[in-house]
Formats: structure tokens, C-alpha cells, sequence
């Protein structure tokens, strides 16, 4: 059914993980499957919410027809993706899992086995979630939600990360807990809001999740 509260609102969602290229065959990348992205852009879709769903190499597909599916594969194509719709969004949540590094340098060929040893220097990728908090048209009241994934003092680190990269919002996940984090079908997680509020979600499948997570940050972003 319908939620007015989503149908006159454009999403943006970032989802999946990045691929970065050492070379035509190989690259750097991460365990995340792209689970609560596409659970979330299906989410809000299914409330009647426009949703642009932006994902790094996934083998999931949409179901929803109505979702805007563009597949990326490094985080600067993210990144470019994302900034081509960002002037069009009313609230952005950003549950990608971006590679913080890419290859210097992506070699043209398939780099042979023939040295013992062999060094692949890096280089910082964007932070694509900052950008996007720190590039909102002016009045145009734009929300700007981002995910944690933490194995130490998470709610330390996620309230520095919601404050250093100036967001409204931002989604814990603890990892060491059980059924919780990269390629499982269920999550728990806590919210923090700007407002130092905070809400503790029990252990519960990735399509529950993203309908309470959503529903949540509409009563407590547009209040
Ligand atoms: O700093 P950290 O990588 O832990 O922050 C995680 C959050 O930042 C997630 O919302 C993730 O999607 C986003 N992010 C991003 N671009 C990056 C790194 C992280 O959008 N290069």
C-alpha cells in the first residue's frame, strides 16, 4: 500500500560492494552482498516511494519494476553515479560497503607471475556518503542517513561518523554478533539520530528490518 509519507519523496540507495581493479581479471573488493540496499530500495518502493538504486556488483535483482536499477562497479563510478542523481533526492541512505582503497594504478594486461614478490600501491578512495552530505542545494532540505559496520566500540565510532561526515542519521551494525552483518539474511542494528536519540532494532530478517528502519526515520527526520 501507499504511505504518503513516501510517495511524494525521491530515495536515493547506495548498496553492494565496489570492485577495484589491479588489473583486466583481478581486483580488490569485500564480503557484502547488497542484501539490505536492495531491501531497503524494494521497501520503499512497495510504500510508494521513487527510488534510484545504485549498486556495486550484486548478484541480487530488483523485483519491483519501478525501482531505477544502475549498476556500478568501482567507487568512483559510484561516486559519479551518485552525483548525477543527487540534485533530485530527497533522502539518500547509504548502505554500500565502498572500498576505502583502489590500485594506484590498473594495469592495462593481466600482470604475469613472474616476479617473487609484488607490491600494489593504493590510493584513498572518496568518501561518497560525505560528499553527498556535505553537497545539498541549498534549501532544499535533504536527509542524509549512513550505515556503520563496527567490531569494536561501535556506538563511539558511529556517533564520530555521524558527526564528522554531517549526517542526520546513522545505521549500526555490530559485527560479531550472531546473524548479524556481510551476505547473512537477518541483521540487528541500532539508529542514531543527530539528536543524540537512539533506537535498538532485535535481531530480525533484512525485508522486516528495512520497513522498520524506514519507518523510523521518517517520523523522526520530517517531525
Ligand atoms: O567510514 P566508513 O567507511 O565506516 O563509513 C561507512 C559509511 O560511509 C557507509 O554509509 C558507506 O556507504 C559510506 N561510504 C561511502 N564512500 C566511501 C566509504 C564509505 O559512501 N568511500
Amino acid at each position: 500500500y501507499a504511505d504518503p509519507r513516501f510517495s511524494d519523496k525521491q530515495f536515493l540507495v547506495t548498496a553492494g560492494p565496489t570492485y577495484e581493479a589491479i588489473d583486466p581479471v583481478r581486483f580488490i573488493g569485500n564480503h557484502s552482498s547488497g542484501k539490505m540496499g536492495f531491501a531497503l530500495a524494494e521497501a520503499i518502493t512497495s510504500l510508494g516511494g521513487k527510488v534510484v538504486l545504485i549498486s556495486g556488483p550484486s548478484s541480487l535483482q530488483v523485483k519491483h519494476k519501478n525501482i531505477e536499477l544502475i549498476r556500478v562497479t568501482s567507487a568512483l563510478e559510484m561516486l559519479d553515479a551518485v552525483q548525477q542523481k543527487w540534485g533530485q533526492t530527497d533522502l539518500g541512505i547509504f548502505a554500500a560497503a565502498v572500498a576505502d582503497y583502489r590500485p594506484a594504478v590498473a594495469e592495462n594486461q593481466k600482470i604475469k607471475k613472474t616476479a617473487d614478490e609484488l607490491e600494489i600501491r593504493l590510493e584513498k578512495n572518496p568518501d561518497i556518503l560525505s560528499w553527498a552530505a556535505s553537497n545539498r542545494p541549498a534549501g532544499a532540505n535533504q536527509k542524509v542517513v549512513g550505515f556503520a559496520l563496527e567490531t569494536q566500540n561501535g556506538l563511539e565510532y558511529a556517533k564520530g561518523k555521524l558527526e564528522k561526515k554531517k549526517l542526520d542519521a546513522i545505521v549500526l551494525n555490530e559485527m560479531g554478533d550472531p546473524g548479524v552483518g556481510f551476505g547473512t539474511d537477518t541483521n540487528s542494528v541500532k539508529l542514531l539520530f543527530k539528536s543524540n536519540k537512539m533506537r535498538s532494532f532485535e535481531l530480525q530478517s533484512k525485508q522486516e528490518l528495512a520497513f522498520s528502519l524506514l519507518n523510523e526515520l521518517m517520523n523522526n527526520l520530517y517531525e
